[in-house]
């Protein structure tokens, strides 16, 4: 991975636009060790920010007019203050934001922003609330409007329903602002709690691979995802009128609903009460350094997504298994919303570049297919840079 310094923001910001920006905001990509599609149900997650980052550079302007660069596209952007709007391409992850200031009464006067970075797209390591977190904190910097964190994510989060269209929860956007070097976060979704657990893993290293691939579904059914839920609270709620969300639910309450909801909503039901349990679980495994219990989990919350939530796709379910057969691999499975994107994976330290080339090869061979690896190093969650 090629790190990028405020050096190369600046030079790239001049090559741009004539001059030097105002700020450079760093926001990171995340993964999520165990905890997936809770957050929107209220549940819990324990996602971590990693190294890999976007970068924005930026500088007021006083004439209503944004003009953007993604520097990765080689293209630009230009936007009028007064009439904000979704242009479905990447620019919306940056005027969705800008439209959220607006929103909340803050008149924007224009600016310029430079955007670049590393975190791979569609990896499902969330580049997009990477990119909205770091407007986020760059225009309250800009504006001086003095949000603090917490409210930064929520605009960030507005701004992806709004101009992306995905009804997604807060993990991404919570984790990109809040992470800290060397801990996970376990964040509670209803309270909004949270607390730093340490990611130490003694003796074990985490590994990404990307399948390379984005199915088209992954924006529609995560949204379908979400209504299922949905439809499974209200119908337990008939009997349960005290529970707000899946996790007041236990197995049992559950159990006793398997004729009496549709059949894809109890499975889905189902894969979320256990994955809540599991996470919480898998809590004090990670801080008892018990790694292959916790690897344990993560390969039952790979099962329960792939079949009961039905998220994952043949290349996820191949990489998983592929990693399984190694025997110095504890855990593995599919990251973030799915459809593509990621595996994590637990292995021993001293077999990271072993598994590594077992997994490319029997991709190739099988899928036909390449996969990228990347080593998980955490990282600091957004900040100036
Ligand atoms: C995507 C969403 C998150 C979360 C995950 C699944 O990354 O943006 O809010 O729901 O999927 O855990």
């Amino acid at each position: 991975m090629n790190t990028i310094s405020k050096d190369d923001l600046t030079r790239l910001f001049q090559s741009v636009f004539d001059g030097t920006p105002d700020l450079i905001v760093r926001s990171p990509g995340r993964i999520n060790l165990i905890g997936e599609h809770t957050d929107y149900n209220n549940g819990f997650v324990l996602p971590a920010t990693i190294s890999q980052a976007v970068y924005v550079a930026m500088r007021r302007r006083e004439d209503g007019v944004i003009h953007l660069y993604a520097a990765d596209y080689e293209e630009k952007v230009n936007a009028d203050v007064a009439a904000l709007a979704p242009t479905a391409t990447w620019a919306d992850y940056i005027l969705g934001v800008a439209d959220q200031f607006q929103k909340a009464g803050h008149a924007l006067p224009g600016f310029e922003l430079v955007m670049t970075g590393n975190i791979p797209m569609g990896a499902g390591l969330s580049s997009s609330a990477a990119i909205e977190c770091a407007v986020a904190f760059g225009l309250n910097e800009m504006l001086q409007t003095g949000y603090d964190r917490l409210q930064l994510v929520k605009m960030a989060q507005a701004a992806e329903h709004a101009f992306a269209g995905v009804r997604c929860g807060i993990m991404d956007m919570f984790a990109s602002m809040f992470g800290k070097k060397d801990h996970a976060i376990l964040l509670d979704c209803r309270s909004l709690d949270y607390r730093y657990v340490p990611l130490a893993m003694d003796g074990y290293n985490l590994l990404l691979f990307n399948s390379n691939v984005k199915h088209s579904l992954a924006s529609s059914e995560y949204n379908v995802r979400r209504q299922e839920c949905e439809e499974g609270v209200a119908l337990l709620q008939t009997e349960y009128p005290e529970i707000s969300d899946l996790r007041d639910v236990t197995q049992e309450m559950l159990a006793a609903f398997e004729g009496r909801m549709p059949r894809n909503v109890f499975k889905r039901c189902s894969y979320v009460v256990g994955e809540n349990a599991r996470l919480l679980a898998a809590c004090d495994d990670l801080e008892s350094n018990n790694i292959a219990a916790l690897g344990k989990k993560l390969n039952q919350t790979h099962a329960g997504l792939s079949e009961a939530y039905e998220v994952s796709c043949p290349e996820l379910d191949f990489l998983a298994q592929a990693a399984l057969v190694h025997p110095a691999v504890e855990g593995a499975r599919m990251v973030g919303g799915g459809f593509g994107g990621c595996t994590i994976n637990i292995v021993r330290e001293g077999f990271a570049d072993d598994l590594a080339g077992s997994v490319s090869n029997a991709y190739r061979q099988k899928m036909d297919k390449i996969t990228e690896v990347y080593h998980v190093v955490t990282d600091d969650g957004t900040s100036l840079l």
